[in-house]
């Protein structure tokens, strides 16, 4: 890559750090740029979330489809309310739970939020993020800031500021690196135009923990994800590596080996993750062991896969996660083993 059009990464440990990048990418993001930006669950790629011209060089950045719409933060109440048409007791009750966190609630869309950030359509997402940078730079803007993960489409959402380098590179002009996301899953998506409402997308919110508040909760999305898994052609390209991902359980490394020789693969160009059944090390790429405690896992997941991926390897296998409501975010990403589209 020419390094003349390597992005600018703007550090941010230090609270001079800090603040230098909250105002450096708020100038960026009132003169309508991007910049690539930290959030608790991966990083996202903003801009002024009432300007299309700034939103439409998010699509351009990433290749995204346009009928895939944007997710909108905000960092506080009243900007959430500004963002939509109405705000039913049902986004009040999840608000107070739940923000500032990893849920996004979709809403009737406020008149000025420009159609390119809702695809078209009548709703918007909105999120208010736990980062304390995300916080101080839309505090900072005054202005509400669409970012979708801040990845190519296609490719698995970035967790660090290096993957968002190594992703978007030259595409992107400016990264703000607050070090690892500490939840690195993407956010629950709940519709609250729909009664009762729905998950549209699960994360580490999990549909226990919002039906606690919202008594009625329709887990569709769940129940689907739950059937019968389908073969992996079939499966909508989400999130995935560029290795072939296989998610599978075994006993020993016996077991492991012949369920991969019958798929013609060999130990050899595979890297194992492992969370309960670590197989012993010889003859495999790699092995890796991830933590056996949802949370841990989802935090450690995309760096993982992120990793063992610019190794080369064929095949990435990982051991088949319990089906418990806490890991149900994480099984989706794992089940739908490809890229989102977008
Ligand atoms: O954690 C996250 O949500 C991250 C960080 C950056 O906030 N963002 C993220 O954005 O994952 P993205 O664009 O990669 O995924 C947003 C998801 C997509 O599946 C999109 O279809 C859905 O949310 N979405 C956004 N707005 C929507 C709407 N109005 N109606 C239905 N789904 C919506
Ligand atoms: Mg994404």
């Amino acid at each position: 890559m020419d390094p003349v059009n390597l992005p600018r990464v703007l550090a941010t440990h230090t609270p001079a750090l800090f603040r230098a990048a909250v105002v450096e990418a708020a100038s960026q993001l009132r003169a309508g740029e991007i910049v690539a930006v930290p959030t608790e669950t991966v990083y996202g790629l903003a801009a002024d979330a009432r300007n299309p011209v700034a939103v439409a060089k998010i699509y351009a950045a990433k290749g995204r489809p346009v009928h895939n719409p944007v997710i909108v933060h905000v960092a506080d109440g009243d900007l959430a309310r500004a963002c939509v048409a109405s705000w039913p007791v049902t986004a009040e009750r999840l608000a107070r739970a739940f923000w500032p966190g990893p849920l996004t609630l979709v809403l009737p869309k406020a008149a000025d939020i420009p159609e390119l950030v809702t695809a078209g359509g009548p709703t918007v997402g909105v999120r208010w993020p736990r980062h304390p940078f995300m916080q101080a730079l839309i505090t900072e803007c005054g202005f509400p800031l669409a970012a979708p993960s801040a990845n190519a489409a296609n490719q698995l959402s970035p967790t660090t500021a290096g993957h968002v380098q190594r992703s978007l590179g030259a595409s992107v002009p400016l990264i703000v690196d607050a070090g690892p996301c500490a939840v690195g899953l993407e956010s629950t998506v709940v519709d609250l135009t729909v009664e009762p409402p729905r998950i549209l997308r699960p994360g580490m919110v999990t549909a226990a923990a919002l039906h606690a508040v919202l008594g009625a909760l329709s887990t569709d999305h769940l129940a689907e994800a739950a059937g019968p898994r389908r073969s992996p052609g079939q499966l909508p390209r989400h999130y995935a590596p560029r290795a072939r991902l296989l998610v599978h359980r075994w006993t020993d490394s016996a077991d492991l080996l012949a369920w991969l020789n019958a798929r013609r693969l060999t130990a050899a160009t595979t890297h194992v993750l492992a969370h309960t059944h670590l197989p012993s090390p010889e003859g495999w790429a790699g092995v890796s062991l991830v933590p056996c405690d949802p949370e841990a896992f989802a935090r450690a997941l995309y760096a993982e896969l992120h990793r063992v991926d610019v190794l080369g390897v064929d095949a990435i296998v990982v051991e088949g996660v319990p089906e418990e409501a806490e890991w149900a975010a994480i099984a989706d990403r794992l089940r739908r083993a490809a890229i989102e589209v977008g």
